[in-house]
């Protein structure tokens, strides 16, 4: 018997029936505060600034997002991985991805909350402070406290030009 083929990942722009696996994606880490929880209305608006990978059956596996703020602040969201896919690199590839994308629309930097943050230092993101990005407490205060309830160690950002 043929051995099986090798399933090799890449990075695409996600569609409309992407949507509910998403979600589901998504808020499976929000319970732990790790991904702020995400609705359907909300990924559809933004389904132009999701990029996915896929498994071998096409079903998404990993996700990512960049979410604009105003024409000069982006942030990274919704970063995650299946558990049965972690530990593979592809947390990595979706950050790289984001940070194209981020390039690509003109942003001079992109920022992210997590409590990833050996894997974000590693990609070249430095400490921030959300004290840096009034639109997100603005945007976020009348949502969830503990979004904004972070301190230093958790707000990272990487420039993109200059
Ligand atoms: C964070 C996450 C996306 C990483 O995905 P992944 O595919 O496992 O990542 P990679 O395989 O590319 O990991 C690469 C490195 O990141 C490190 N890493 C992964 N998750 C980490 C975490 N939560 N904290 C610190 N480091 C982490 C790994 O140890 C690995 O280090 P190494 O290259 O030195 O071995 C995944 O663990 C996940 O979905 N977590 C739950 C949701 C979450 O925390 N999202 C981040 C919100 S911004």
């Amino acid at each position: 018997m043929a051995a099986p083929v090798p399933h090799t990942p890449v990075v695409t722009r996600a569609v409309a029936s992407d949507v509910p696996q998403l979600v589901a994606l998504n808020n499976q880490f929000s319970a732990d505060g790790l991904t702020l929880p995400r609705t359907d209305a909300f990924v559809f608006e933004h389904l132009q600034d999701y990029q996915v990978i896929r498994g071998p059956s096409g079903d998404v596996i990993g996700c990512v997002c960049v979410d604009e703020y105003s024409p000069s602040v982006a942030e990274l969201v919704s970063l995650a991985v299946a558990p049965e896919a972690q530990g593979r690199g592809y947390g990595k590839l979706l950050i790289r991805a984001a940070e194209q994308l981020a390039r690509k629309r003109g942003f001079p930097e992109l920022f992210a909350i997590s409590l990833a943050d050996t894997l974000f230092l590693s990609m070249g993101f430095e400490e921030s402070h959300i004290a840096r990005y009034p639109e997100k407490i603005n945007r976020y205060k009348a949502i969830s406290k503990s979004e904004l309830s972070i301190g230093k160690k958790f707000c990272f950002a990487r420039r993109l030009r200059g």
